[in-house]
């Protein structure tokens, strides 16, 4: 028999041993006097110069391995398997820690640089009611603009008072943080928002936003563009293309939608980030504060749509499948 198949019968062996008796009769049938090791380097004197050379060596390599499992296997059988032997040369098990998702590390990033702008961090409820979702913001039960969010509506309790709804937008805390603080404020709301519509590259059912709000005497657009450029600067870290496009929102006038370029498999295209504005009259005057000494600037920007653009996902359904090849690179 080769040394190998030798090598190999040893150990597969060695493994099974159960007692000190076995492992004794191991040790004699490699290692005894007719062991079958010790024959091998016996016959060693007979064979050629060469042949001694290499044989002898894979020989004697065997004789001290098996040497070491004995002595490695008498220590653990005499202990009596109470004491554990813990074998520091075997390799190590690689520990596997967890990391934040892509979405939690974008929002504490987000959080970080308006915090340092001097915002304040702001949260509210996921349930909300019709009144603040849309009524105070100026979008009464008839108007058509109630059709740019599919809401998804609770069943209603008998006898309730309101209807109830799960938030299409962060928008409602405007009215809730402007009801029971006195300006000047400037906060931002981070939370989830859900809505009935079907999904694609760049819409999901439920997602999350960050209403930013600015309220003081004298507040412009000018403060808005200002403060959005100073976040996405630090937030992007390069140079990114953005332009501002008039639009429609009840709740501010005039109001804006910022879009980004965001390339994605050699195209560029403007992705829509945010819509945003001056906060409406109706709405100071839905949370009982006088619209003639006040302006605000508001905001309301999709957090998966900046992640999608920080870290160059082309869509947007990634972030919730739950799959370890995707959530890993992070
Ligand atoms: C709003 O929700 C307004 N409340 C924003 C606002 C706040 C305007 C304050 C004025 C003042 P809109 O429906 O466009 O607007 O959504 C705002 C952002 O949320 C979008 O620009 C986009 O980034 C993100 N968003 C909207 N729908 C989805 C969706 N289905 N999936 C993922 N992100 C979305």
């Amino acid at each position: 028999m080769g040394i190998a198949s030798l090598r190999k019968q040893a150990l597969d062996e060695a493994e099974s041993i159960e007692d000190v008796k076995q492992l004794e009769s191991f040790r004699v049938k490699y290692l005894g006097r007719k062991g079958e090791l010790t024959s091998v380097l016996r016959s060693l004197k007979d064979l050629s110069l060469n042949e001694r050379r290499s044989l002898g060596e894979e020989a004697n390599k065997l004789r001290r391995d098996l040497e070491e499992v004995i002595d490695f296997k008498h220590k653990e059988l005499s202990a009596g398997g109470k004491e554990e032997i813990i074998d520091i040369t075997r390799p190590g098990k690689k520990v596997q820690v967890g990391h934040l998702h892509p979405l939690t590390r974008i929002e504490d990033e987000i959080k970080e640089i308006f915090t340092s702008l001097n915002f304040s961090i702001v949260e509210g409820p996921e349930l909300e009611s019709e009144y603040y979702n849309f009524d105070a913001l100026n979008i009464p039960p008839a108007h058509p603009a109630r059709d740019m969010w599919d809401t998804f509506w609770l069943k209603q309790p008998k006898n309730a008072k309101e209807r109830r709804l799960m938030r299409t937008h962060t928008s409602p805390m405007q009215i809730r943080y402007m009801e029971t603080h006195q300006p000047p404020f400037q906060i931002i709301v981070p939370g989830r928002v859900f809505r009935y519509e079907a999904t694609d590259a760049s819409h999901e059912i439920n997602f999350y936003q960050l209403e930013g709000l600015m309220v003081d005497e004298n507040i412009s657009l000018a403060n808005f563009k200002f403060i959005i450029e100073a976040f996405f600067k630090r937030l992007f870290k390069e140079k990114i293309e953005f332009r501002f496009r008039p639009s429609y929102f009840p709740f501010v006038e005039p109001a804006v939608e910022v879009d980004i370029k965001f390339t994605t498999k050699g195209r560029g295209e403007w992705l829509e980030v945010m819509g945003a504005g001056m906060v409406h009259p109706r709405v100071f005057e839905a949370a009982h504060l006088n619209p003639r000494d006040l302006q605000g600037f508001a905001f309301g920007v999709g957090i998966e749509r900046l992640a999608m653009i920080k870290y160059k996902i082309p869509d947007i359904r990634m972030f919730y499948t739950g799959d370890l090849k995707f959530i890993n690179q992070f």
